[in-house]
């Protein structure tokens, strides 16, 4: 893969405050000044997509088995050649796991067709046209573009002005051939695009997930109390997300706002997919002829139709299952951190404070998978929330994160990410990792001291990126470069 160096910063910050929906930022010291530009994608191999080092033979069989799963294309009843998974929609973002986590291997994030190793143009764009019949092609909303980042779309509001937050999916199957009675139509996604009533996330990598997800709640606290004194001179606070039901720390998604790879799993195969399943059973969506599957869609195989009931634990078990054995199976990314500009980038990432949110190093707890207990492992990621000011505010609360409030975003696997934050607004067009940076700056009007939830305004990084303001041009360009080589 050739190098293209992500266009320079200039117009990004600028471009990147217009695109947030509250004030944009009136302190100048927060304004980033860098000269340094993101080189943009690392050559060479992914650095991801494989097991876990260490796994037993069959625990490598089942990774494999839940890759093919992940992989897998969905219609909705199964029965097109090509599309043999069964249950997809009413309402679908995708057809499959991989088409949305795809880069720079499968479990990665949004696909790119120039720039990324699997060099496909955005897969949703497909979708309005794909198995319709004659004449029934789906409209793709504005905000898909073949070089942009696959996303979906929450709505803050319900048109009773009542929070909504919740995911509205792009597509349905009224008009394909396999759904030739439903006509189920599509949100008016012009229409909340036009009164601001729309935000978008884009897919977070799940490489290394396992890892994240066997770390205890007290070996977590204790991390974020070791940066305590620290975190207070640079004004950073934090907290954890936790579950509503067993109360402990929840800790994957944008806003750490779900708690078990399990769960997700089953979420994403209705939330993207429309598919049914044994974690979550009832259709988001019910209309007449739409909902052509007895449910749930995915099941664990409690009988067999004629022979005796055997088989391999992966061949018994629902896709979720696969899935979740997939993600939590899944080896996180490896760096390859090692020029002198990389190597004092690295330092340069703790002393502007980077560190403080992005934790760069922890250790599992005891497993049950084997050699996978106390494992040291660089997530870049203290796992907690933090408010990012009225810049990259999605005006969405899930769990305890408020309308401002994301997990700190783990860093591993940077060096071959394209699309950054949690909607995609920092890429190829606008500077990427530079932009990503200048998005931490945010604060607010004279006017508007406080945030919707009550919280003083303003994001808790400004002040490491002042610091990363006054560093040289060429400190900068070594964070940078590091960040590449994550
Ligand atoms: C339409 C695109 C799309 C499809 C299809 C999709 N995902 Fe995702 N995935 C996302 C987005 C977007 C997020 C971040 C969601 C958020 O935090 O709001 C995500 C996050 C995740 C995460 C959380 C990882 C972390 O550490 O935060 C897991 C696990 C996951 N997806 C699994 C799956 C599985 C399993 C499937 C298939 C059943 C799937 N996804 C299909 C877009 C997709
Ligand atoms: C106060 C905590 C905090 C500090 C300090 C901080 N970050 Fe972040 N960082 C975050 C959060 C939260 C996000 C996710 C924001 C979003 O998606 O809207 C993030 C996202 C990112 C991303 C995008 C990652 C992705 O997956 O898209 C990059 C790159 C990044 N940070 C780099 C840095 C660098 C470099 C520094 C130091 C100059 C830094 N951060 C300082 C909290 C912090």
């Amino acid at each position: 893969m050739s190098r293209t160096a992500f266009a320079a910063a200039a117009v990004s910050v600028a471009s990147i405050l217009a695109c947030a929906r509250g004030p944009a930022s009136t302190d100048e010291s927060l304004l980033l000044t860098s000269k340094a530009v993101d080189p943009g994608p690392r050559g060479g191999a992914p650095g991801a997509g494989g097991p876990l080092a260490g796994l037993g033979h069959d625990e490598v069989q089942f990774f494999n088995d839940g890759r093919d799963r992940f992989m897998e294309v969905d219609s909705v009843s199964g029965a097109i050649s090509g599309e043999e998974g069964r249950g997809l929609g009413p309402r679908f973002n995708a057809n499959s796991c991989a088409s949305c986590h795809a880069e720079p291997a499968i479990g990665g994030s949004s696909p790119h067709p120039t720039l990324g190793f699997t060099k496909a143009p955005n897969p949703q764009l497909a979708f309005a046209a794909l198995d319709r019949l004659p004449g029934k092609n789906q409209v793709v909303p504005s905000f898909l573009q073949r070089d942009g980042p696959v996303r979906e779309a929450r709505f803050i509001l319900n048109p009773d002005g009542t929070p909504d937050g919740g995911v509205h999916a792009l597509f349905t199957i009224a008009g394909r051939i396999d759904a030739p009675e439903c006509a189920l139509a599509q949100p008016d996604f012009a229409r909340e695009l036009a009164r601001s009533n729309l935000i978008f996330r884009i897919p977070t990598p799940i490489f290394g997930a396992g890892l994240l997800e066997n770390i205890s709640d007290s070996s977590l606290q204790e991390y974020f109390a070791a940066g305590a004194a620290a975190r207070k001179a640079l004004g950073i606070r934090g907290r954890f997300n936790h579950s509503g039901n067993d109360g402990t720390i929840t800790r994957f998604g944008w806003k750490a706002q779900n708690k078990s790879l399990l769960v997700f799993s089953g979420e994403a195969y209705n939330v993207e997919q429309g598919v049914t399943s044994e974690v979550f059973a009832s259709e988001r969506a019910t209309a007449p002829g739409c909902n052509l599957n007895p449910t749930p869609e995915d099941t664990t195989q409690l009988r067999t139709h004629g022979g005796s009931l055997t088989g391999t634990a992966a061949e018994m078990s629902g896709d979720v299952i696969g899935f979740a054995a997939f993600a939590r199976l899944l080896a996180p990314p490896v760096a390859t951190t090692s020029s002198a500009s990389e190597l004092r980038g690295a330092r340069v990432f703790t002393s502007v404070g980077c560190a403080l949110c992005h934790t760069p190093t922890m250790v599992t707890d005891a497993s049950s998978y084997t050699g996978q207990g106390g494992v040291t492992f660089h997530p870049y990621s203290d796992l907690a929330l933090h408010h990012m000011g009225p810049g990259l505010a999605d005006h969405v609360s899930q769990g305890a994160a408020g309308p401002d409030e994301f997990r700190s975003a783990p860093l591993w696997g940077l060096g071959q990410r394209i699309f950054f934050l949690h909607d995609g607004r920092a890429g190829p067009r606008n500077g990427g990792l530079v932009a990503a940076i200048a998005a931490h700056a945010s604060s607010c009007g004279a006017d508007q001291p406080v945030m919707d939830d009550g919280v003083a305004c303003g994001s808790e990084a400004n002040a490491a990126i002042r610091r990363y303001n006054a560093l040289t041009t060429s400190d900068q360009q070594d964070l940078v470069n590091f960040l590449r080589s994550l």
